[in-house]
């Protein structure tokens, strides 16, 4: 989704914000555009396409000055090309804006009806024009952004820059994310904290209703309807190292390699061995609490669903609760079944998309508990829930999950073996020796990543694969779905994820000698049943690529094996994944696609 970064201070800004952008690429874009005011005039200079595009025109033309906006935009309305890029300007004020206005037309139609000329397609240009008529009719722009807002319905973060006024940027906030950079001297506002870290390591996270202003000297913050508000200054202990690629070909790569990390990370702090659960205070989900859910209901988008059916299976297999996975974007829709005794479980590496946040404030609503397992610190979903269970991954990059996804395998593996424990589901001893397996997955990881070549010299024999099939049973079905995913995302190869059982009531009439089948064999209560599956593929001269603990398993049906270290069935999802994911990205690189943000593809949805 679009980026914005806003810069007052007392440096050349167009590097800065250039510098933020890249920061913020992340989020996927198409265009991207700055304003920035020279002491006299606003100068917006926008180019489709990527940020070196933008980094060109500014070269022809310098522009310079110490206040600016930047935006990178990724298209809801309008195409992706330069006039429909932002900064959009209507007399002296210059916009930027991240969400959807889901009342444009009406506005628009207003708008040009009283002689409003627009010059994009966007809704955005709509903002812009508000403004300006708020300040011909005399309020200063601070109120003519307010009184612009309250007209507004849908999602926004927007910057808004003014001609007359070179000392302050106006902000605003609903249900898009806005963070405040607070350094010595100098202020700033960005979409997310990467494009901070460089200036400083204070922030402030705006609040939906929030309308700001920033100066050098510092920020004011009211409320949209009301007066002044206090919002604490967070200290952001991430490095700007950690946010970059260090060293590896792409982000994803470095991620994928990151996990090890990332589990240990998630898991520190948390696991009491001596009593066989958790610490994890935050949760807000004492004994009492856990005895009285009566069910779980897990809520999530895209890779997050993955990790949610994880979830959903040990809640059942180890807490004994009644549990079930939801797509966010069809729960909410659906007038679901949802209330007081419901755990609701919102699963998102984000905590910004839009159906996730959107589903669990609606369950909040109508009386059920939230609980959020997100990646980002005060993101939305964590501040629209009743506790949090942070999954510690650090920042991800790549718009395809990888370290994020198996901290949150991590993370609902601890909150099962909590709720099973508190419900006396688990033993002592059985928690203990959960835990213990937990901890020892980070160890497996890097034995598995140890065997990245191997992988990658499979990934070459698939390159020009037309379609893939992943299969699993059980937990690893979800697994299975998580690597076709991840496959088709990439590489752009299509891929389907099965659960093993299903593939003779449809999938298998595909199977020919140019279908790879990538299937999960590790040892587990599945294993039998799934090698029957297998059998059945190669029958029909499947290319199947075994991933398993035990070589001798698939001797015979497999073209290619791929062995990974052996751990118990809750946890061996973690594991496997790891080979996927590598698989995926090694096809993907041979192709050339552009790994780290694939075509179309977003890292945060913030629209439904
Ligand atoms: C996008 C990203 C995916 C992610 C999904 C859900 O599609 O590209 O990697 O799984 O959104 O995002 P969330 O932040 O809620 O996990």
């Amino acid at each position: 989704m679009c980026g914005i970064i806003g810069y007052v201070g007392n440096e050349e800004c167009a590097p800065i914000l250039l510098d933020g952008l890249r920061r913020l690429e992340y989020r996927g874009y198409d265009s991207a555009g700055v304003a920035v005011h020279d002491g006299q005039e606003l100068r917006v200079l926008r180019a489709a396409g990527k940020l070196t595009a933008l980094g060109d025109a500014l070269g022809r033309n310098p522009v310079h000055g110490a206040t600016g906006i930047g935006h990178t935009r990724w298209a809801t309305h309008g195409k992706p090309s330069e006039h429909n890029a932002h900064p959009h300007v209507s007399g002296n004020v210059a916009v930027v804006h991240n969400g959807i206005i889901e009342n444009h037309v009406e506005l628009k139609t207003e708008l040009k009806a009283s002689g409003r000329v627009f010059k994009s397609d966007t809704d955005t240009e709509i903002v812009a024009h508000l403004i300006d008529l708020a300040l011909g009719r005399g309020l200063e722009l601070f109120e003519a952004v307010r009184e612009t807002l309250k007209v507004l319905r849908g999602a926004y973060a927007i910057a808004v820059l003014s001609k007359d006024d070179p000392s302050r940027i106006i902000l605003a906030k609903n249900a898009s994310p806005l963070v405040l950079g607070v350094g010595d001297g100098v202020m700033l506002a960005a979409s997310d904290v990467p494009a901070l870290l460089s200036h400083t390591r204070d922030v402030i996270f705006l609040e939906d209703g929030d309308l700001a202003e920033i100066r050098r000297e510092g920020a004011k913050i009211v409320r949209v309807d009301g007066g002044p508000v206090e919002r604490p200054v967070t200290r952001i202990t991430w490095s700007l190292m950690q946010a970059e690629r260090g060293g590896f070909k792409h982000f994803m790569l470095k991620e994928i390699h990151e996990q090890p990390r990332a589990i240990e990370d998630t898991l520190r702090g948390r696991v009491n061995l001596d009593e066989g659960g958790l610490e994890a205070g935050e949760m807000g989900l004492d004994a009492e609490t856990a005895k009285k859910i009566r069910r779980v209901v897990f809520l999530a988008c895209g890779t997050s669903y993955h990790a949610a059916l994880h979830g959903r299976y040990l809640l059942e297999s180890l807490a004994r609760v009644e549990a079930v996975a939801e797509l966010a974007s069809e729960f909410r829709y659906r007038d679901p079944v949802v209330g007081e005794g419901d755990l609701v479980v919102a699963v998102s590496q984000s905590g910004e998309t839009a159906d996730t946040l959107a589903a669990a404030k609606e369950a909040r609503e109508r009386g059920a508990r939230v609980l959020a397992v997100v990646n980002v610190q005060g993101s939305a979903i964590a501040r629209a829930a009743h506790g949090t269970l942070y999954t510690h991954a650090g920042p991800e990059i790549g718009v395809a999950s990888t370290k994020c996804f198996t901290a949150q395998q991590a993370a609902l593996t601890m909150l099962a073996i909590h709720v099973g424990r508190s419900r006396g589901a688990l033993s002592v001893e059985k928690g203990r020796a959960l835990l213990q397996e937990l901890v020892e997955v980070p160890a497996k990881m890097r034995e598995t990543l140890a065997g990245a070549r191997h992988v990658e010299g499979i990934a070459r024999s698939i390159v020009h694969a037309r379609d893939a099939l992943f299969l699993g049973r059980g937990l690893s079905a979800a697994v299975a779905l998580e690597g076709a995913l991840k496959l088709k995302e990439i590489s752009y190869i299509h891929a389907e994820g099965y659960a093993g059982g299903e593939m003779k009531h449809g999938p298998l009439a595909l199977v020919d000698r140019d279908m790879p089948v990538v299937c999960l064999l590790p040892s587990d209560s599945t294993l039998e049943k799934m090698l029957s599956n297998v059998q059945e593929v190669r029958a029909r001269d499947g290319v199947v690529i075994a991933v398993l603990d035990e070589p001798s398993v698939a001797r015979d049906i497999a073209a290619h094996t791929i062995v990974v270290p052996r751990a118990a069935e809750a946890v061996s999802p973690l594991v496997t994944s790891v080979p996927l994911q590598l698989l995926s990205y090694y096809v993907a690189d041979h192709r050339g696609t552009d790994v780290d943000q694939p075509r179309n593809l977003a890292k945060t949805v913030t629209v439904e």
